[in-house]
């Protein structure tokens, strides 16, 4: 059989990715079958006997998952290691129960280490594995590495140094779970596999992108982690410049990840750096007031717990991207990213340029030729929208726009994996096609670094500048204004 088997050996098995995405999306794997011989070992700090822990996961699997059958057999996988991250022995004791755990599930050696817990530790864990011979296996060792990957590129260096030690690059699977969405994986082939939109993907056609991924919830409890991190970072250098690279990338010669990742490598060595004194022109940034919503008043950020009350984070960005390269030079690519918005919606709309000479001009606005668009629904819908011009019934040659629709949600559901269960599947599969390259992750920090800088360094006088619950600061629309653009609504 080809199914791959390995022991995962999962850091922060007690904490809420754990609970809420991991262990659902494992028994996912489990139930379909595409994996059988795996075992867990979930390792935490807190005092856990293995059947207490079983409870947990069976209790997240029937909470989060959609089926719970099984349970009792998918979860005899999984045991338990109450650990000390500082103390040698407690290494020691884990490696023996994975030595154990190997023989008795035939796993070959093969070791996933994933760690789902707060960075600070990453180093270290990294290092010990190695110094307690973890890694020293028959099969094949591989490092799972939730984000915050840094802070900035130094810090992101730092530990990509430490992990290093233990692992190659080939080794690392840093996780950016919108590259496990199923309509961000479709980006590549909506332009590749399309010879209507192939030739059209450029600064001849294209007048502009925007991207938004826009948040109903606000910091909830993460004010702490969220003080030294902000949307630039929580959202931008990540996910937001990770669906830019799949936009602009050029075509991969093979679908291998050393191709696809080198593609989007280049993506990000085209973008225009940031210069300090063109931060102001290029990115602005918003912060969460209170307001209300459904009749209850949600509190401003400064409110927030673990909040300063004077605080100068960031809960919203936008921002123009240029890429200067062939292809699209001239073309600025809108990011925008918020929480507590209006809406919970992630989209891309690609908008074309207008025709040359417009035989159906009319003086209403709705009868007029309208910009074609093409739109990426990521999600809550998944789906694609085109939008072009047709008659509009009567004598008159006048135009209105009509809407080619296509949904994904008709798929059922059951079948259609989640991002978490498709990462930990090609991670085990040893294909990381969608996780990222230390060098894209180098260079993203290092454009946004320098936005970083200016806005730690300068005071927002205008914070807070958007009501909770609304479509963002008016600085937002100002930034495309400035161009001749705006931003489409998100419907
Ligand atoms: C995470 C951020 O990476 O992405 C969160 O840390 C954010 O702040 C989340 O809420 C958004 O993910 P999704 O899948 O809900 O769009």
């Amino acid at each position: 059989t080809n199914k791959p088997t390995a022991l995962i050996i999962l850091f922060g098995a007690t904490g809420d990715l754990a609970k809420r995405k991991l262990f659902p999306s494992i028994y996912r794997l489990f139930q379909k079958k595409n994996i059988e011989k795996f075992a867990v070992i979930g390792v935490a700090r807190r005092p856990l006997t293995n059947a207490e822990f079983q409870e947990n996961v069976k209790d997240s699997v029937q909470t989060f998952a959609d089926s719970h059958e099984n349970v009792d057999d998918f979860v005899s996988h999984f045991s338990y290691h109450s650990h000390d991250v500082s103390s040698s022995e407690s290494y020691i004791e884990l490696k023996n129960i994975a030595d154990k755990l190997d023989e008795q599930y035939d796993l070959n050696g093969n070791r996933i280490f994933y760690l789902a817990m707060a960075p600070e530790f990453f180093g270290t864990i990294a290092e010990q594995v190695k110094a307690q011979g973890l890694t020293d296996t028959t099969g094949y060792k591989r490092l799972v590495i939730e984000k915050p990957f840094g802070t900035s590129f130094e810090s992101a260096q730092e530990l990509n140094v430490q992990i290093r030690t233990a692992f190659s690059e080939d080794e690392i699977y840093r996780i950016d779970h919108y590259l496990g969405k199923e309509m961000v994986q479709n980006i590549e082939v909506i332009r590749f596999a399309n010879a209507m939109f192939e030739p059209l993907w450029n600064n001849q056609y294209i007048s502009n992108i925007q991207v938004t991924s826009s948040e109903t919830l606000g910091v909830e409890e993460r004010g702490r982690y969220y003080e030294t991190s902000g949307a630039l970072r929580d959202m931008v250098q990540n996910h937001l410049m990770q669906m830019v690279a799949l936009l602009a990338m050029e075509p991969p010669i093979k679908l291998t990840d050393e191709e696809i990742r080198s593609e989007k490598a280049r993506a990000f060595r085209s973008l225009r750096p940031m210069k300090k004194e063109d931060v102001e022109a290029f990115f602005v940034r918003g912060q969460y007031d209170e307001g209300t919503v459904s009749n209850s008043l949600l509190p401003a950020y400064r409110n927030e717990p673990s909040v300063d009350s004077e605080s100068n984070t960031e809960t919203y960005v936008a921002g123009k991207l240029l890429i200067d390269n062939f292809r699209w030079a001239g073309v600025p690519f809108y990011i925008r990213t918020g929480k507590r918005m209006d809406v919970k919606s992630t989209k891309i709309v690609v908008q074309f340029k207008d025709i040359p000479m417009n035989l159906y001009y009319s003086k209403e606005p709705e009868e007029n030729v309208h910009p074609n668009l093409l739109v990426i629904h990521i999600q809550p819908e998944e789906g694609i929208t085109l939008l072009l011009n047709a008659k509009k019934n009567g004598n008159q040659m006048q135009t209105k726009p009509v809407r080619l629709s296509f949904s994904n949600t008709s798929i059922d559901r059951m079948n259609t994996p989640e991002a978490y269960e498709k990462l930990l599947f090609d991670s085990m599969r040893g294909d990381a096609t969608n996780f990222t390259h230390w060098d894209e992750v180098a260079l993203s920090w290092k454009f946004v670094d320098i936005i970083s800088e200016v806005w730690e360094h300068t005071k927002d006088e205008t914070f807070p500048n958007y009501v909770a619950g609304s479509a963002g600061p008016k600085c937002a629309d100002n930034l495309l204004e400035k161009d001749g653009h705006f931003w489409w609504p998100i419907e």
